[in-house]
């Protein structure tokens, strides 16, 4: 990355940070910023690895692709299985049962939770923790605190392993589902099923508003300039999930746009996949560029990243929790409406209601995550009291021979697009924009630094050596690098 020393005659740092461990995660992302006066003054966010789920597709049943875009991650599995039967269900003209749509939420809202609890208490707590495995920091602390955060990792990682039996009751197994399939679900609920599903939800939203709520806010004002600061690009996206009617007209995370602080409705024309800084040919015209991947290009001069950048009407969006709640402006629990006032001093009601400068902090990220976790976890009753054992839960159709379908869903970590062309019964063209292309994108065609890069701009940096303000910020954005690079 290039960097002068002209204003300030001081050499600028470089700093890199490495493959696979900037996300403690698998899936290698690369970060490198320069360092100026102790601030971030440049950013470039790089994922190392093409997988090519999108052409291993191609000729294929499209009834196989709900199984086999599973692969493309462990962590946000069930939304690629939603996401590729809609898709399908689209091009065939197939409406699914009410207790296929219900067991399909049962199925991706434990997929949220665990996913949520991964990323706080695995990924991103050892950055605020001494102590815990992975961990940087040299301050010890208070040995007691540390100890007790220690001993509450354990009991999520126990939370995490209900969710995913939770998840395995209807799903078959966790963490690649086996029912989820175009038509609906392939799994038949039983009393058995419901109430084993209704008692691990139970426990584990115990866990989420006793334990994880608080710790959440207790982390934000331990490090209260982390809840301070707002940074990223403030553009935000859902494309809607956990339908609540069978018409598609209601959703727990209705679609929305904020772009430039203004509310937009989401229209799903506007989203492209820009290759200039990716390692991809550039693909040819196309009215709907969405339908034309470009192919690896690994040599492409000024390109830096596997990762494409998803684009809405040209700027860069972030999504997940965050954009979520902001854009729905969900209520916050009763847990966190106390915490907030007590801990935060904010007298916050919903989310919106904390402010931009809190909502769009580092900590602002996972409070994003915790109060999610609660509000889906509550959301859940009303889906297992639809659920009917009686009711079909799928729907008999033919794959067509030539038809296309545009599909929509959120993963735990954000917007999730599949797009599937069908000729000839088989998969013509695959195309899927995942949550971490839109987080982790490059610098698009504008020349806009992708959300996580423009978050990273201004960060304070104390010690370059062990620049922890920084790796913050990215696993606040809780990055797949495996599902970004297909
Ligand atoms: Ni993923």
């Amino acid at each position: 990355m290039a960097a002068d020393n002209k204003e300030t005659g001081r050499p600028p740092q470089v700093v890199s940070l490495p493959l696979d461990t900037v996300q403690r995660i698998e899936g290698p992302l690369r970060a490198e910023i320069v360092i100026r006066d102790g601030l971030v003054t440049e950013a470039r966010v790089s994922g190392g690895m093409y997988r090519g789920f999108e052409t291993i597709l191609l000729g294929r049943d499209p009834r196989d692709a709900a199984q086999l875009v599973q692969r493309l991650c462990a962590s946000c599995s069930t939304a690629h299985a939603v996401a590729a039967s809609l898709a399908l269900e689209q091009a065939a003209g197939v409406k699914v049962p009410s207790a296929a749509r219900l067991i399909r939420n049962l199925i991706l809202a434990a997929d949220f939770l665990q996913a949520h609890l991964l990323h706080f208490y695995r990924f991103a707590l050892p950055d605020y923790v001494p102590d815990l495995p992975g961990s940087s920091l040299t301050a010890r602390g208070s040995q007691n605190r540390n100890r007790a955060i220690a001993e509450q990792c354990r009991q999520a990682f126990e939370m995490r392993v209900l969710c995913h039996e939770a998840a395995a009751l209807f799903g078959g197994r966790m963490p690649h589902p086996q029912s989820i399939a175009a038509g609906g679900v392939t799994c038949k609920p039983d009393r058995a099923g419901i109430l084993g599903y209704t008692e691990r939800i139970k426990r584990i939203k115990d866990f989420l508003s006793e334990k994880y709520l608080p710790l959440v806010y207790a982390t934000a004002a331990r490090w209260k300039p982390l809840a301070e600061r707002a940074a990223g690009c403030r553009n935000m996206l859902c494309v809607g999930a956990f339908p609540m009617d069978e018409g598609g007209r209601r959703f727990l995370f209705s679609p929305g746009v904020v772009m430039e602080g203004k509310d937009l409705p989401f229209d799903a024309t506007l989203i492209r996949e820009d290759v200039k800084y990716a390692w991809f040919a550039t693909p040819p015209e196309s009215p709907a560029p969405l339908r034309l991947s470009g192919h690896p290009s690994p040599d492409k001069a000024g390109a830096y990243s596997f990762i494409k950048a998803a684009c809405y009407a040209g700027k860069p969006m972030e999504v997940g929790p965050l954009a979520r709640l902001w854009i729905n402006d969900v209520p916050l629990s009763e847990t966190g409406r106390d915490l907030a006032a007590e801990l935060l001093g904010k007298k916050a009601q919903t989310f919106r209601e904390l402010g931009e400068e809190t909502a769009f902090s580092v900590m602002g990220r996972h409070i994003a995550g915790a109060e999610e976790s609660l509000f889906v976890a509550e959301a859940i009753a009303t889906w297992l009291q639809q659920l009917d054992p009686a009711d079909e839960t799928s729907a008999a159709f033919a794959v067509p021979l030539a038809a296309e379908g545009l599909a929509f869903t959120e993963s735990p970590h954000g917007s999730l697009t599949h797009y599937m062309r069908v000729e000839n019964g088989a998969i013509a063209v695959y195309v899927i924009v995942s949550p971490s292309m839109w987080n982790c994108a490059p610098r698009n065609s504008a020349e806009r630094r992708g959300p996580l890069e423009e978050a990273l701009i201004g960060l304070p940096v104390p010690d370059a050596a062990n620049p922890v303000s920084v790796t913050r910020m990215i696993r606040a954005f809780a990055p797949c690098p495996g599902c970004a690079a297909q």
